[in-house]
């Protein structure tokens, strides 16, 4: 069945052109960035999640870890027709478990403004003004530190780094 939706890594190269093609769409086109303006330095370091549904590439967003306490969200992008039914959430959900995984305390992000109450539904704070990208959009600084629940996620990610299957 394809009605389900799936939020995962892209695996072949077809996915990764989507994705690319997703995040250039919503976040580089509008304001008249070439393509290729989608990547950067980092794309071989990062996690990129996609969100499937009816087989179709319908949002994305990138996680990379920036140091031994910090993780770092990018290029957050869900078509518009899918927008307010869940999915962006998902995919922090996503990036959250990941960011736990590699037991960081805090994730950070530079949103524009018409996503700041997505990323505050999210548990984002703002805490600084951020670089305003191709001198229109306004950007915060936000950050997310998590929480004792999550913290107890990371205990049984310790645990579990320490348990080996038996031969
Ligand atoms: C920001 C974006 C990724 C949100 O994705 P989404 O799939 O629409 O978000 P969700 O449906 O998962 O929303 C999660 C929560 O945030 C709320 N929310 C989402 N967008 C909102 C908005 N514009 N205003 C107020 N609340 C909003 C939802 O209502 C939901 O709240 P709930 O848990 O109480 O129901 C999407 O709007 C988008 O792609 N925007 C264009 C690209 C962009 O600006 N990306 C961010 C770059 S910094």
């Amino acid at each position: 069945m394809n009605e389900i939706l799936i939020i995962r890594q892209p695996k072949t190269r077809k996915e990764f052109e989507s994705m690319y093609d997703l995040r250039w769409s919503i976040l580089r086109k509008p304001w008249n960035q070439p393509k290729g303006s989608e990547k950067d330095e980092l794309e071989s370091d990062a996690y990129p999640f996609i969100a499937i549904f009816q087989n179709q590439i319908v949002g994305t967003a990138r996680f990379h870890k920036s140091n031994e306490s910090f993780g770092q969200i990018q290029y957050v992008a869900v078509e518009e027709p899918f927008r307010r039914k869940g999915i962006g959430a998902k995919l922090l959900e996503a990036i959250h478990l990941t960011a736990m995984n590699q037991l960081l305390k805090f994730t950070i992000l530079n949103a524009n403004e018409t996503a700041w109450p997505f990323f505050e539904k999210m548990g984002y704070k703002a805490i600084e003004d951020g670089p305003s990208l191709f001198g229109e959009l306004k950007h915060k600084k936000m950050i997310r530190r998590f929480s004792r629940n999550d913290l107890k996620m990371q205990k049984i990610m310790k645990n579990l780094r320490n348990t080996l299957l038996p031969e």
